[in-house]
Parts: structure tokens; C-alpha cells; sequence
């Protein structure tokens, strides 16, 4: 049985005020003891978030990291080593947001995935089509595109310890959700593609669902047999809806 995860993706919101305010409704949730759960804020603010995480339960995780592991003269880029200094235990790798805003190509994703594992970080690859691609049948051949730069290049084992989330550019931020079928299909088939080169492995996988996730439409999409839980952005900056997300992905 995988465990599911719900990672609450903050990207460039909140302020020192908002946070603790949200971090303190969060706690005092009804919050699940069989999923995992985890928060990402923007970097000036881990250091902060992990002192109002303690004794919580909710893990720590950062929304990129720098390609190369060791520290350097890289102005403006943090290592995943600091990132695991401060507290951090996970890292978004290749977000839709960064590939577009940031030109992030596979190639740059794969090193980014290695320093965040060399460092003892869990990476979280995050995957998806974009509306054209869905609407030309592009969709699983986009996905496997983007897992194969990590897949081919490091072999099937670094997915041991990795997190594959599946966000289609099109239901980001869009108010636009996958269905709880479309969803099935693409989780489906990235695990069939991970069992190609090991059975083992992708029945260990855990693949989160991203895009407009909610309280009103989690359960349903958790109810599918290959999706894990969930990358939420939005509704995450709200407790109640972050913690009733988190509840859904439980039993
Ligand atoms: P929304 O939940 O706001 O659509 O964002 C999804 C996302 O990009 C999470 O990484």
C-alpha cells in the first residue's frame, strides 16, 4: 500500500503575518495520521515555517533548487545541501511555472533531481501536458518525455526514492480540474511506463495529482487507484481547505 501525500505547493505567496497566521489555523486542524503531508513556502520563508512546523507533523520541502549540489559561486541560487541544512526534506523539481517562466529545460530537471537526492532530499518531478499538447493526443507521450530525461538518464531505482506529480498545465491555477478520469489515465499510464523497467519500483511510486485541486473535488480524485493525493497550490493558502484536502486522501 502506498502512503499518500498531500503537498501544499505556497509559490510567490504570503507574508511573515499571513504565514504564521495560516501555519497556526493549520495546526489546530483536524489533520490525518495516515497521509503525509507537507508544505512548501517560498525560500525566504523555510526557515520560518520550519520553527512553526515543530512537533506538527507537516514536512518541510523547498519549490526548487540549484543544479549543482556543493556550495559556490552561483549567485542567487540555493543548494539542495542548504535546503536540507535549514530543515527541508523534499524539493519540487521541474514545476510547469519554472519550465515556462524559467526556461527549464529536462536536461537542467535531471541535475536538479540528482543534487536534491544527493543531498538526501526527496525530489518531487513534476510532469504535465499543456492544453495544445492534450488537444493534438500529445499528453502521455509529453509526460513520458519528461520522465524518460530522468528515467533513461538515472536508471529506474532513483524513482525509489522520488515523487512523480502529474500537473496538466491547462488545470493550473485554471479552476479547471482534470476529471477524476482523465487523471486515472495519465497516473495510469506513467505507472505502466515506470513498470516497464521495473514492476517493483512503480507499484512503490507515488504519483500526486495537481490542478485546481480542492476540497469539493479531492476525494474523488484520491478515490483513483494510481493517484497517491495531491500537489495543491491554491487551496492550500487556505487551512480549512488544506486540511479537509488532507483528510480526503486519508480513509
Ligand atoms: P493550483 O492548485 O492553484 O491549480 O496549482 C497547482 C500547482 O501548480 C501546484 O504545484
Amino acid at each position: 500500500m502506498r502512503r499518500p501525500l498531500v503537498a501544499g505547493n505556497w509559490k510567490m505567496y504570503g507574508t511573515c503575518a499571513s504565514i504564521k497566521q495560516l501555519l497556526n489555523e493549520l495546526t489546530e486542524q483536524d489533520l490525518p495520521d495516515d497521509v503525509d503531508m507537507a508544505v512548501f513556502p517560498g525560500l525566504i520563508y523555510l526557515q520560518a515555517v520550519d520553527a512553526l512546523l515543530a512537533g506538527s507533523g507537516i514536512a518541510l520541502g523547498a519549490q526548487d533548487c540549484a543544479v549543482q549540489l556543493e556550495e559556490g559561486a552561483m549567485t542567487g541560487e540555493t543548494s539542495a545541501l542548504q535546503l536540507k541544512d535549514i530543515g527541508c526534506s523534499a524539493v519540487l523539481v521541474g514545476h510547469s511555472e519554472r519550465r515556462q517562466l524559467q526556461d527549464e529545460t529536462d536536461g537542467v530537471i535531471c541535475r536538479k533531481f540528482i543534487a536534491a537526492q544527493a543531498a538526501g532530499l526527496t525530489p518531487i518531478l513534476c510532469v504535465g501536458e499543456s492544453l495544445a499538447e492534450r488537444q493534438a493526443g500529445q499528453a502521455v507521450a509529453k509526460v513520458q518525455q519528461q520522465i524518460d530525461a530522468v528515467l533513461l538518464e538515472l536508471g529506474v531505482d532513483v524513482f525509489n526514492n522520488a515523487v512523480i506529480a502529474y500537473e496538466p498545465i491547462w488545470a493550473i491555477g485554471s479552476g479547471l480540474t482534470a476529471t477524476p478520469e482523465q487523471a486515472q489515465e495519465i497516473h495510469a499510464q506513467i505507472r505502466a511506463h515506470v513498470a516497464k523497467y521495473s514492476a517493483t519500483v512503480a507499484q512503490g511510486l507515488r504519483i500526486l495529482y495537481g490542478g485546481s485541486v480542492k476540497a469539493a473535488n479531492a476525494a474523488e480524485l484520491f478515490a483513483q487507484v494510481d493517484i497517491d493525493g495531491g500537489l495543491v497550490g491554491g487551496a492550500s493558502l487556505n487551512a480549512k481547505e488544506f486540511s479537509a484536502i488532507c483528510r480526503a486522501a486519508g480513509n
